[in-house]
């Protein structure tokens, strides 16, 4: 695929270009509106700050939701054009899009069934960056949505860099009828103020919060069992009180979190009993709440 700018703008004009350009878009919409029409609920996942464990959280909500009677049923959008690391969490690295009769794109699937499309998907290697403006990273969000075979879904989770910029405006705008945003944080002070931003953004925008998870709240020693509250503990919770949005729970760190999304498997569909995956079930049930009172 492209890599710079101006190589993107010259494949980017493909079959339409002899309609003019409103009727191009409107087409593409239209596409749009029909592709997203198929899929039940629409969730991404924002963060103020980065390496909060959105990626995480997004990969591990997908597996949940697809563990729970939902195979084969639930996609990912990796939005985050520039740091794309969900094929990486699902063991689907080196995988490519797939084209399939009449220029019909798939997306490629993984463990219980999870549809993932990346930009990773789209590079010739690891090393290579995708140095693209606002614009384009938009028309990429746009086609990854109105060209892209989901085919019926139940969920699409959407994984979004940190922060307010083009790749999240970009997804709360395309998405007619997106459900919700889940804002992931860590306890600490300076990412509060941070993601208090990410929850006024998704006010203006007009997009429900459907509530804030605190990721990498304590850690429980395993020599001696004194839990450590490393990042502190209850700023998500403070969060959503102050600015009245909902608080879906907290998740501990747990090393067998980074090891599994090392390793291509999600932490969920094997560490059942641990602290952490009952607090990811108790997060997918506040969801489905959410959605169910929607
Ligand atoms: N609760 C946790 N316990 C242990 N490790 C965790 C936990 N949550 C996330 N991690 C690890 O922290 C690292 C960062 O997580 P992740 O990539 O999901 O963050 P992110 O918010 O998506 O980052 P970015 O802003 O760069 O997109 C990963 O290596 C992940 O495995
Ligand atoms: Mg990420
Ligand atoms: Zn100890």
């Amino acid at each position: 695929m492209m890599n710079t700018e101006s190589q993107a703008e010259q494949t980017s004009s493909k079959p339409n270009s002899h309609n003019a350009p409103n009727s191009a878009a409107t087409e593409q919409e239209q596409r749009l509106r029909m592709k997203m029409g198929r899929i039940k609920n629409k969730i991404a996942v924002i963060s103020g700050k980065g390496g909060v464990g959105k990626s995480t959280v997004t990969v591990n909500l997908a597996a949940a939701f697809a563990l729970q009677g939902h195979t084969d049923k639930v996609g990912i959008l990796d939005a985050d054009i520039h740091g794309p690391c969900v094929p990486k969490m699902l063991g689907l690295k080196g995988q490519k899009l797939i084209g399939g009769p009449a220029g019909i794109i798939f997306p490629v699937t993984g463990q219980h069934g999870i549809k993932v499309v990346s930009m990773d998907f789209l590079l010739p290697n690891d090393e290579a960056p995708v140095i693209w403006r606002g614009p384009l990273k938009m028309r990429a969000i746009q086609q990854f949505l109105s060209d892209i075979m989901w085919g019926e879904l139940d969920f699409l989770f959407i994984d979004l860099p940190p922060g307010t910029g083009d790749e999240p405006l970009s997804v709360m705008q395309l998405i007619p009828d997106i459900d919700g945003v889940i804002i992931v944080t860590i306890p600490s002070e300076v990412s509060q103020i941070v993601v208090k931003k990410a929850i006024t953004f998704a006010k203006q925008l007009g997009v429900p919060v459907i509530g804030i998870i605190e990721n990498m709240s304590g850690f429980i020693c395993p020599e001696c069992g004194a839990k450590l509250d490393i990042f502190k503990t209850g700023g998500g919770q403070k969060i959503a009180t102050d600015l009245s949005v909902p608080y879906l729970g907290k998740i501990p760190i747990d090393p067998a979190i980074c090891v599994d999304s090392d390793s291509g498997t999600p932490f969920v569909a094997g560490n059942k009993a641990s602290p952490a995956a009952k607090a990811f079930a108790e997060i997918v049930m506040k969801i489905k709440q959410f959605l169910k009172d929607e």
